[in-house]
């Protein structure tokens, strides 16, 4: 099938565009106020710390050239940190750190990275080289995620983490992203990450796509990427359900990832997430989000408006699809 004859066939199953998610999403729900709660990483990792929902652990937080001093210290960590800019997006200036070396450090992709050079790194994103606007930045170093088995058929050399879009607190879309060797450890899908659409009632993978084309294996590991179980799908539906709470954004997607030991953790939250889970699930975001828009959630408990999301996603899915062109 052409790029072209899916996108009509997706347009059919109410895909939406930039355009319409930037006007009818972004702007309308989220105020520019509440968008910085969501645009430093430092900054909603303390929000989601005072309610409750679980985090990596932050390590240290480098402001400005004198926190240099304690890069070391903070770096040498037996089981790995990561290296992320506070403003940081789509995984740019993200350096995922397995652990000391003789000689240095691990990198997620095997290779060998010297202290100066992590050093540089670091100065880097202070400078602002990765963040929105290039204004200076804060560098994150924070444990690294060692990720649960379940995923290991089907991910290379880095953490999977499981996107969820959440309309007023509604959870309405969701997908499981896949580190592939072209993505360097980090599972964003501009990076070459896979990306494989979720069952909201289940958390039961589907197929996947990678560089908006449709695959049904992992590009690396060759094995099947439908029928997985995501673990704690329910308490993660509840983590990006409470993130509305917590921000108040109406309209964000909540990146959760599955530590072996401590379960589901919240990475980070964006105020403008992507479009490409509408090819992940091979549905459009549009029906969706129409009956929430068009209802009243704000007298919902959480546990109500996962149920409503859930409701949605079933009548939805369960309707005749319409033929590919
Ligand atoms: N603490 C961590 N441990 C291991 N991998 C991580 C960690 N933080 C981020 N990653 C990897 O990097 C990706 C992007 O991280 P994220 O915090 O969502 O930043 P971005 O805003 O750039 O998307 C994640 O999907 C994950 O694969
Ligand atoms: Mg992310």
């Amino acid at each position: 099938m052409s790029i072209l004859d899916r996108i009509i066939g997706l347009r059919r199953n109410g895909v939406m565009g930039l355009n319409e998610r930037n006007v009818r999403l972004v702007a309308e729900l989220n105020p520019r106020r509440l968008m910085r709660l969501v645009n430093d990483k430092s900054v909603t990792k303390q929000l989601a710390q005072e309610a409750n929902i679980p985090c990596p652990e932050l390590i240290g937080l480098i402001r400005g050239s004198f926190g240099m001093r304690n890069l070391k210290d903070m770096l040498d960590r037996e089981h790995g940190v990561a290296i992320k800019p506070a403003n940081g997006s789509q995984g740019n200036g993200i350096l995922v750190i397995m652990g000391p070396m003789k000689g240095g450090y691990r990198l997620a992709n095997g290779r060998r990275i010297l202290f100066e050079d992590l050093r540089f790194h670091v100065m880097n994103i202070l400078s602002g080289m990765y963040s929105l606007g290039g204004l200076p930045d804060a560098a994150l170093i924070e444990e690294r995620v060692r990720f649960a088995g379940v995923f290991d058929q089907v991910s290379f050399k880095g953490v999977p983490d499981i996107r969820i879009i959440v309309v007023k607190g509604v959870p309405i879309l969701a997908m499981l992203r896949l580190p592939t060797a072209d993505s360097d450890g980090k599972a964003n899908l501009h990076k070459g990450g896979v990306g494989v659409g979720l069952d909201l009632t289940t958390g039961v993978t589907r197929d996947g796509m990678q560089y908006d084309a449709i695959i049904d294996t992992h590009p690396d590991t060759a094995n099947s990427l439908s029928g997985i179980q995501v673990p704690h799908w329910d308490e993660m539906l509840m983590m990006a359900t409470r993130a509305y709470e917590v921000t108040g954004l109406g309209y964000l997607g909540a990146d959760i990832v599955i530590d072996a030991e401590k379960g589901p953790l919240l990475l980070e939250l964006n105020a403008r997430p992507g479009l490409a889970i509408q090819i992940a699930n091979r549905h459009g975001l549009r029906p969706h989000i129409e009956p929430v828009l068009n209802t009243d959630t704000s007298q919902m408990d959480a546990a109500e408006r996962i149920a409503f999301g859930q409701e949605i996603y079933r009548s939805v899915h369960t309707e005749p699809q319409p033929e590919a062109a």
